[in-house]
């Protein structure tokens, strides 16, 4: 039974109509359930919220075929409380989110939400799934933009296409996320390039900014030097998503086999400091090694001997990935 003070707080928001608040007090009910280890009842409350939330989270199929070939959508399916931030990260995107929320309060006095993000870091630490975790917390869709669909071997082309895609989300609520934009954003300072490709760059800078604020646009970047400050400038929200840290990734482990009951056998702490993972995927990977083997020999109770085993294979791996980076280097 969940608690009381999480289903008043629940009942509450309802009918206050906020649906961030809503939102909150569920995530509040179906920790709350899991801490309690009542995981299948956890679940199941979470898999309803996913399938049956509101409609605009299940808009079917919203790409028309003039636009399907320049974006791919998404499901948003990530959640902001199962991803591992810094806190000041979570308290910007919570900030944001309540922005998006409250955009009538901010209307009457003449505001409007933030909308335009930047995320930078190294592979692996949450780029796009934090972008599609936003996109689930606003309720919108996730559009990403497909690069072999925009860039046209005629530059005209390529100018026109970026307008249809910022005509579609201009017409409704939606994240829209360029990944790896240093690829286009830094054409910009590539002296040997065209006119013409400045001007692109530049009209989809412009068309950034002329984004009405329902519409959240998301760039990410590995190689954020490679952009210049005319483009940083046009990002409200820039945040860095760095490779993780010890207690990071140990939450991380933590957090896996809670979600699981999966026990690895060793403590968090001595699996993080016998291999270094240096990204949140690469830690992902090894969990979902060892759970795979633990499911085929039933040994989820106690993965002592698989997570041993996967230790060393991921030592390995982790050297000659090392060594063929310093050696491309
Ligand atoms: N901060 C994080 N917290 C939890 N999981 C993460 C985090 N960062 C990355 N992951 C996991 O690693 C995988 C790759 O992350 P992704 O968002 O694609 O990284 P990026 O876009 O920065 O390259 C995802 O499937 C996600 O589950
Ligand atoms: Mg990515």
């Amino acid at each position: 039974m969940a608690r009381a003070d999480l289903l008043i707080s629940l009942i509450k928001s309802i009918s206050k109509g906020d649906q961030l608040a809503v939102r909150r007090a569920i995530d509040g009910i179906i920790s709350d359930e899991r801490e309690n280890k009542h995981h299948l009842l956890a679940d199941r409350l979470a898999s309803i919220v996913r399938e049956n939330g509101e409609p605009t989270r299940r808009p079917g199929r919203i790409l028309n075929d003039g636009i399907e070939h320049l974006l791919y959508h998404r499901m948003p399916e990530r959640r902001l409380p199962e991803i591992i931030l810094s806190q000041k990260n979570r308290a910007v995107i919570e900030e944001l989110v309540e922005e998006h929320h409250r955009a009538d309060l901010l209307k009457s006095y003449g505001l409007i939400p933030r909308n335009r993000l930047m995320f930078i870091g190294p592979p692996g630490n949450g780029k796009t799934t934090l972008a599609e975790a936003l996109a689930n917390e606003l309720m919108v869709p996730f559009l990403i933009v497909r690069y072999e669909g925009l860039i046209g071997s005629f530059l005209g082309e390529t100018a026109s296409r970026l307008q249809k895609i910022f005509d579609f989300a201009c017409q409704q609520k939606c994240v829209l996320f360029f990944d790896e934009f240093d690829v286009v954003g830094k054409e910009r300072g590539d002296t040997h390039e065209t006119g013409e490709i400045k001007r692109v760059v530049s009209s989809l800078l412009l068309q950034i900014d002329a984004l009405p604020s329902y519409s959240v646009v998301v760039v990410a970047s590995n190689h954020a030097q490679l952009l210049d400050s005319a483009v940083w400038r046009r990002f409200q929200i820039r945040i860095e998503l760095p490779r993780p840290t010890q207690a990071q990734l140990i939450g991380f482990l933590q957090n896996y086999e809670e979600e699981r009951s999966l026990k690895f056998g060793l403590h968090a702490r001595t699996i993080v400091k016998r291999v270094s993972f240096d990204s949140f995927s690469a830690l992902e990977d090894f969990c979902r090694d060892v759970y795979r083997r633990a499911v085929l020999d039933r040994q989820q109770d106690n993965a002592r001997k698989i997570t041993e085993c996967k230790i060393l294979q991921w030592r390995d791996q982790l050297k000659i990935t090392k060594a063929t980076s310093r050696h491309d280097a």
